[in-house]
């Protein structure tokens, strides 16, 4: 009978060594690509499997929040339809914004600026809605899922100007088709899929950052 309680506890021991183990492994795997996440500027239409969103809303669920309010909502969606609808309803959108005069449309980007990517272009989208004034913790959330999705080997970009469809004049229809709860509003949306390097090179298309002395200040 001691023996058997013997090897209870070198099993329980055993398992809280390995579980630390695998703990602080986790904590030393290098993360260094954080450092120049490239934004996507074209997708292949590979699906992204089922079993991978779930992890990239995971690193979502489990972002900090203000006082763990969690003030944010997922809809993760596959459905080429919907996707290429809410594109469809940007565009009249602004349209109509630039309606009467017709010179309030953002002017073109530049021809160098190449291909571009938008709501449809990628298989999968996470539409993120948060309360209004919880932007932050949102933005907290929506930088997690892309780096777990960068990290899973998809490519990622984030936009917000699908917002002008989602939260216009078809709102409600989108909050019911995207399960957006009453009290949020869409606030971004995350493109992922695979990086279609041959259609648009993130690195040599980035745009420039700031100097590091216009943005940081080191106070010793
Ligand atoms: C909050 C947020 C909103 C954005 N909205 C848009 C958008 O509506 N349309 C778009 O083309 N890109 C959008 N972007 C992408 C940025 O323009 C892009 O990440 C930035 O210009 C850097 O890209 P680069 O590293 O390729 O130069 C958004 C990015 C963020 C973080």
């Amino acid at each position: 009978m001691k023996k058997h309680i013997n090897l209870i506890f070198a099993a329980a021991a055993f398992t809280a060594v390995f579980a630390s183990c695998s703990k602080s492994e986790a904590s030393g795997t290098n993360l260094s690509f954080i450092e120049d996440i490239p934004t996507i500027q074209a997708f292949t239409q590979e699906a992204v499997p089922l079993s991978d969103l779930e992890k990239i809303v995971k690193a979502g669920i489990n972002t900090q929040s203000a006082m763990n309010g969690q003030p944010w909502h997922f809809s993760v969606v596959t459905n080429k339809e919907l996707l290429d609808k809410i594109s469809k309803d940007m565009a009249s959108g602004m349209k109509r914004m630039s309606a009467p005069d017709g010179d309030k449309l953002p002017p073109p980007p530049p021809a160098s600026s190449g291909a571009k990517a938008g709501m449809g272009d990628s298989p999968a989208a996470i539409i993120i809605s948060a309360k209004d004034g919880s932007e932050f913790d949102a933005g907290l959330a929506t930088q997690l899922m892309t780096i777990e999705a960068v990290s899973l080997g998809y490519g990622t970009k984030i936009i917000s100007s699908p917002t002008i469809a989602l939260n216009g004049e078809n709102q409600a229809e989108y909050k019911k088709a995207l399960e957006i709860p009453e009290t949020m509003n869409a606030k971004a949306v995350i493109l992922i899929g695979k990086y279609d390097k041959s259609k648009a090179d993130a690195v040599t298309g980035a745009t420039p950052r700031k100097a590091k002395d216009e943005v940081v200040s080191f106070i010793k």
